[in-house]
């Protein structure tokens, strides 16, 4: 068994609470990714599990194996875990070559040497730098010392591996050519993958589940899908998707068995009465906003602000009610500055959240009211 157990962690530094009663049970042969912002307590977590930090509370559990009971003082060696860990810094070998760098650990383990060359090859391969293999470290870019720290970190196939932000240093193109290798290799070995990011694409295009972190706080764990879909909270909610979320203000005000909701974008009808404060926060993804040159049903007037285009899609920001909105269009779409255009948006992918808890009110389904057709050409 290969699965991790997370119970009742807090861990200080300082006197400062950086990890806070973390709870998190990463199944065997998961990718799950730890996401959030700089100073989150991403990489604590993972020096946590890897043995080189030890928390003041909680425990561990790697298999059946207790690695960390905090209140007994046990904390299991990181060589008696067994995992393989890339950290943010990757430290290669300087006085080794390349291929002696990521050949070290099939070496301990006392493999024949052609398995052993045939393995490093294959893994240098995949990381696109087998040509380098005499090089030593010093000789080579950041980018290519951080693809030799993951080749040296799965060439021995290890049961969990522990990737702290291991493409930072890649430029955008080697970064999704080796996600995609990332991705197969987790396929293929089926290893339980620990990954740390602070970049959202990454980890919604590789996770099986991400936990998502807040000022040491574990906020939602979840699948990419579920998460993009309904962050559980307003700060998840802003930190994923790209451009930002529109986060509209609105007032509830109870009708007749369903609240209904008076925003910028016109009133909407809940499908019942929801319980929630008098003013809450409507947020909308850009994609799910659309902008129409004629009057359309339920349509709001804004007026263009500013168009992106950015080759396979628009960015389109428009003014409504003095708020800026962002709008994303596939293809490559004609809008003038300063033209009046006619604003609605998908109202299935509507969230709205408790401003003062930030917490996702559940509301099943919004839709608009007949009061809002008469804003239609409204002026
Ligand atoms: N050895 C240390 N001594 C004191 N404070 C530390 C130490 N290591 C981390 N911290 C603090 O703990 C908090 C969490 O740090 P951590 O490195 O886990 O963040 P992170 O989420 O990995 O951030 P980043 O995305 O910038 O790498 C931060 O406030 C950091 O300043
Ligand atoms: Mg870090």
């Amino acid at each position: 068994m290969s699965d991790i157990i997370l119970k009742n962690i807090d861990k200080y530094f300082d006197g400062n609470h950086v990890l806070k009663d973390i709870h998190l049970h990463i199944e065997e042969g998961e990718f799950m990714t730890l996401l959030g912002p700089s100073g989150c307590g991403k990489t604590t977590i993972l020096r946590i599990i890897a043995g080189l930090e030890d928390p003041e509370h909680g425990v561990v559990y790697m298999g059946d194996t207790c690695v960390v009971e905090a209140k007994d003082k046990l904390f299991l060696s990181p060589a008696k875990r067994d995992l393989n860990l890339v950290f943010q810094s990757y430290a290669l070998w300087p006085h080794m070559t390349v291929f002696e760098n990521v050949s070290f650990g099939l070496d301990v383990q006392k493999l024949p040497k052609k398995q052993i060359r045939q393995k490093v090859e294959d893994a240098l391969e995949r990381m696109q730098i087998k040509h380098l293999l005499d090089r030593s470290p010093s000789e080579l870019s950041g980018g290519q010392q951080q693809r030799v720290a993951i080749a040296r970190a799965i060439v021995t196939e290890p049961k969990i591996l522990l990737l702290d932000e291991p493409l930072s240093n890649l430029d955008a193109k080697l970064r999704i050519e080796m996600r995609a290798e990332l991705k197969r290799l987790h396929h293929e070995l089926q290893t339980t993958i620990v990954y740390v990011t602070h970049d959202q694409i990454e980890a919604l295009t590789l996770s099986t589940r991400i936990a998502v972190f807040f000022a040491g706080e574990l906020i939602q764990v979840d699948t990419p899908k579920k998460l993009y879909e309904q962050p559980k909270d307003m700060r998840v909610a802003e930190f994923i998707g790209n451009p930002s979320i529109n986060l509209l203000l609105g007032d509830i005000e109870e009708a007749a068995g369903r609240s209904k909701l008076h925003t910028s974008l016109g009133t909407l009808a809940f499908t019942r009465n929801v319980p929630s404060p008098k003013q809450v926060m409507m947020a909308l993804k850009p994609e799910d906003i659309l902008i129409q040159q004629q009057p359309s049903q339920h349509g709001v007037q804004g007026v263009i602000y500013s168009v992106l285009p950015a080759g396979a899609e628009t960015f389109i920001q428009v003014k409504v009610d003095d708020q800026l909105l962002m709008a994303k269009v596939s293809g490559d779409v004609h809008f003038m500055i300063n033209t009046l255009v006619w604003v609605t948006c998908f109202l299935k992918k509507v969230n709205v959240y408790d401003i003062e808890t930030n917490e996702l009110i559940p509301i099943e389904q919004v839709t608009y009211t007949e009061s809002n057709v008469s804003l239609i050409g409204n002026g």
